[in-house]
């Protein structure tokens, strides 16, 4: 702890572009956050049924995926910078023109753009700062996204409590998302470019001082070679390369980290926490005052992966956390099973205990670390297309499962939602237990060799897993 905390203070250049880049974290958990919240009062003022509120939900997911694919081409052709700064402007005219919505199409129009805006967010952001980071550092710096991103489920939970009894309340909680657009684009104007895009542009005295703020001298010039090298062996790239027989492996490894996050439910929990705990025995207005401390456990667990990704290292993190989410998914199918005469009888902590440790053991594994793999395992000339890939999945998922959840309870019950959560928590399991290698510690271009090296044999290291790229 104290050995990060002085890696830190020798980081502080690092540590200030990690969290105003992480304010694109902000914002995609501001939104994801916010409309369990509005959507009850939305819906009555425009007059909204079930199916056009599940559009409303599910049109800024769907922007979402197109905004990443968009941006994958953006990040290379103007720069992660400049993508993120376009992403910040057009999340600010889009959150006021979503709180002036006077019509359901009027407003999923709205949310669309947002998410296209979100989307991009969502995998620059931990691309930029991993792309900045030394070595040492790399998780908990890219994991300032996570963080950013609980924390703006939490603020969007707080505001929607906070201004539940006020006139027009939903237009305030959709407007106030220019706030943190607003202060991203500001912020992206003034940082510099993340020095492996200028290396890619050749500008080498340019990436030699953005490096000077956190490097020592000898470190810059042995870091610009390396990338220099990277850079040098790479050709001219189309889509299809992300088939190739090399980066194939890795692009599995990225896909299913995403599909698992959203299989393993995060977001029902997320969107429908409120909705969970009143299902649970909880009144409706207690219900969603204990939502926020299921904000609350959510940032804080964030917080703590943030502390040991960078010792622990991400594999052992992923596994213990997918393992315990698969457990409290476990419990709480059991919860449900019960039936309400249990429920009504343990609505305290006994109600709460098993969707709080759900939460945490997500925010300590697959939440941050999905993320940080993504931004850290894919070679530089493939690495937009291939992240991009796997952020669309992500968001592909987190569509059809927030989508169908309410249905499926319906299908095969609350106790069978999650107990079907909790079986694809132990394929996801098993799969990163015999797939998924440690990046901890490794330069980007040590990573990139691996893969170039690594199709041949298996190197299983001690704890370490399989190397990069022998999946
Ligand atoms: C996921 C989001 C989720 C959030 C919850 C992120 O890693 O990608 O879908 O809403 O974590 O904290």
């Amino acid at each position: 702890m104290s050995a990060l905390l002085s890696e830190m203070r020798r980081n502080g250049f690092v540590a200030g572009i990690a969290l105003l880049a992480a304010l694109g974290g902000f914002l995609f958990g501001y939104d994801t956050g916010v409309i369990s919240g509005a959507a009850p009062y939305l819906t009555k003022a425009l007059h909204i049924g079930s199916f056009g509120e599940s559009w409303v939900v599910g049109s800024l997911l769907l922007g979402a995926a197109v905004g990443a694919v968009c941006s994958a081409w953006l990040a290379d052709a103007i720069s992660r910078k400049w993508t993120k700064f376009v992403g910040g402007c057009v999340y600010a005219a889009a959150a006021i023109g979503s709180a002036f919505a006077t019509s359901v199409v009027f407003l999923c129009t709205a949310r669309f753009v947002l998410g296209l805006a979100v989307g991009t967010a969502s995998f620059v952001a931990p691309m930029y700062i991993s792309e900045h980071s030394p070595r040492r550092v790399r998780g908990a710096m890219t994991t300032f996204n996570q963080f950013m991103i609980t924390l703006g489920i939490l603020v969007a939970y707080i505001g929607d409590f906070a201004l539940k009894g006020f006139a027009h309340n939903w237009r305030w909680m959709l407007a106030f998302g220019a706030v943190p657009g607003i202060a991203l684009a500001i912020s992206m104007a003034l940082v510099p470019h993340s020095p492996r895009w200028l290396m890619e542009q050749d500008r080498r005295d340019e990436a030699s001082q953005v490096l000077g703020h956190s490097r020592s001298d000898d470190e810059i010039d042995d870091e610009l070679d390396d990338i220099q090298e990277v850079v040098e062996a790479q050709e001219a790239t189309g889509w299809s390369e992300i088939l190739s027989s090399k980066v194939r492996p890795l692009l599995l490894i990225g896909v299913v980290l995403a599909v698992a996050q959203q299989l393993i439910g995060i977001n029902t929990v997320i969107y429908y926490g409120a909705t969970i705990l009143h299902y649970m025995g909880y009144p409706t207005g207690a219900s969603v005052g204990r939502a926020v401390y299921l904000g609350i456990i959510n940032w804080a667990a964030a917080g703590v992966a943030l502390l040991l990704l960078d010792f622990v290292g991400r594999r052992v993190l992923l596994l213990i956390g997918t393992a315990g989410s698969t457990l409290s998914l476990v419990a709480i199918g059991f919860y449900f099973h019960e039936g309400s005469a249990f429920q009504h009888a343990n609505t305290g902590l006994a109600g709460l205990a098993p969707v709080m440790a759900y939460l945490f053991f997500f925010e300590i594994g697959l939440g941050p670390i999905f993320w940080l793999m993504i931004s850290e395992m894919f070679p530089l000339r493939i690495k937009s297309k291939a992240m991009a890939t796997a952020t669309v999945f992500n968001w592909v998922f987190n569509f059809l499962i927030s989508y169908f959840f309410l249905r499926m309870t319906k299908g095969i019950g609350r106790d069978g939602v999650f107990w079907m959560y909790a079986g694809f928590g132990a394929l996801a399991l098993t799969f990163f237990f015999l797939k998924v290698p440690e990046t901890k510690g490794k330069s980007l271009e040590q990573l990139e060799r691996e893969v170039g090296a690594g199709s041949g044999e298996r190197q299983q290291r001690r704890h370490g897993g399989p190397e990069l790229g022998t999946t």
